[in-house]
């Protein structure tokens, strides 16, 4: 049977309405500049920009590198328990007007450390907002425990010793930060320790980094998913085995653009991807820095893409079946999370 196309302001809605799982959201990267100055002003920090404008006039990246400078320097305002509860909660109150009733979301612990905020300060604001979305909204959610790649191994192994007290409230780890040059491999022993320890891993690869990088992320690393992963297409037989194995790619699409992975939307691959069979999902990776939160980048395909509603309903089952709920909720997720 043939089903009926739907025009653009229909699938808009579609996208509004339908349930769905955030898997690559960076707690850090969701700063949006109005909540940076106002932490600044809170800790007494001094900005090298004169107001919120000139702020986003600087999000004009050439790459990835150029997105993480900022990146890293707007985290500096990050200071107390509250500051990253305020971050977290304005996150959640986003993504849940978005109707994502499941988030599992990073954050990068060093960034933090470094500049002597204790690891307890930053878990404890972050899980105090994610306990409250529960609470109040039955937005559930995993928290993932991000390295810093381009430090080396063994600064992730301090960071792992500063979270152990912490173990039984972190879901998983992850690998993130500047790709090039810093393959996977170069974290075996770091994930052979934290999957010893039970933790589920993840990478970003095949982001800015060669196919190579999501072969070793699976083959060295075992991660269950691979953040981003589009440069996976480049390699045909690589392709092939993403789909028999259904490895959950978790792809950012405005993120893509912003960092010049594509020029344009209409270059993105996600329809290919779709079409091959691979386990795409929707994403929004640092939605404060790139334009935009979930829905967004989910519309900003469908503006940009011949996607249809039943690619649209993919995605988004794709999302739950992707994340790290139990069997249950993933056997019939819309009836679980039907809106009254
Ligand atoms: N950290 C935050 N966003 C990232 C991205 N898109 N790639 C790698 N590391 C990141
Ligand atoms: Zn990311």
């Amino acid at each position: 049977m043939m089903t009926p196309s739907l025009s653009q302001a229909s699938l808009f809605n579609l996208i509004d309405q339908l349930p769905k799982a955030e898997l690559h959201v960076h707690i850090e990267g969701t700063l949006e500049p109005e909540l940076l100055f106002e932490l600044a002003k809170r800790n007494q920090i001094t900005l090298p920009y004169a107001d919120i404008d000139a702020l986003r006039a600087a999000y004009d990246f050439q790459h990835l590198q150029s997105f993480l400078d900022l990146y890293y320097a707007g985290a500096a305002v990050l200071c107390s328990e509250q500051d990253f509860f305020d971050l977290t909660w304005a996150y959640l109150s986003r993504a849940h007007a978005d109707h994502v009733v499941h988030a599992e979301i990073f954050f990068d612990p060093q960034t933090h450390t470094a500049r002597g905020i204790p690891f307890e300060t930053v878990y404890n604001g972050i899980s105090r907002a994610l306990k409250q979305a529960q609470y109040q909204w039955g937005l559930t959610s995993k928290l993932i425990l991000c390295f810093l790649r381009h430090l080396p191994e063994q600064d992730g192994f301090e960071a792992l010793q500063q979270a152990m007290p912490y173990l039984a409230g972190l879901d998983g780890v992850g690998l993130d930060s500047s790709e090039a040059g810093h393959p996977p491999h170069k974290f075996i022993r770091l994930f052979e320790h934290c999957r010893s320890l039970g933790l589920p891993v993840v990478a970003h690869a095949g982001e800015e980094g060669p196919p190579d990088y999501v072969t070793e992320a699976l083959d060295l690393l075992h991660c269950q998913r691979i953040d981003h992963g589009v440069r996976s297409l480049e390699d045909p037989l690589l392709v092939q085995r993403l789909i028999a194995q259904a490895v959950p790619l978790t792809v950012c699409p405005l993120s893509n653009i912003r960092l010049k992975v594509f020029n344009t939307m209409s270059d993105h691959p996600l329809k290919t991807m779709l079409n091959l069979g691979l386990k795409v999902t929707i994403n929004s990776d640092d939605p404060a820095y790139f334009g935009g939160y979930i829905n967004d980048n989910f519309k900003a395909c469908v503006a940009a893409l011949p996607l249809t509603m039943h690619d649209i309903i993919t995605l988004a089952r794709n999302s739950i079946y992707a994340s790290w709920l139990p069997d249950n909720i993933k056997k019939n997720p819309f009836a679980t999370y039907s809106r009254p």
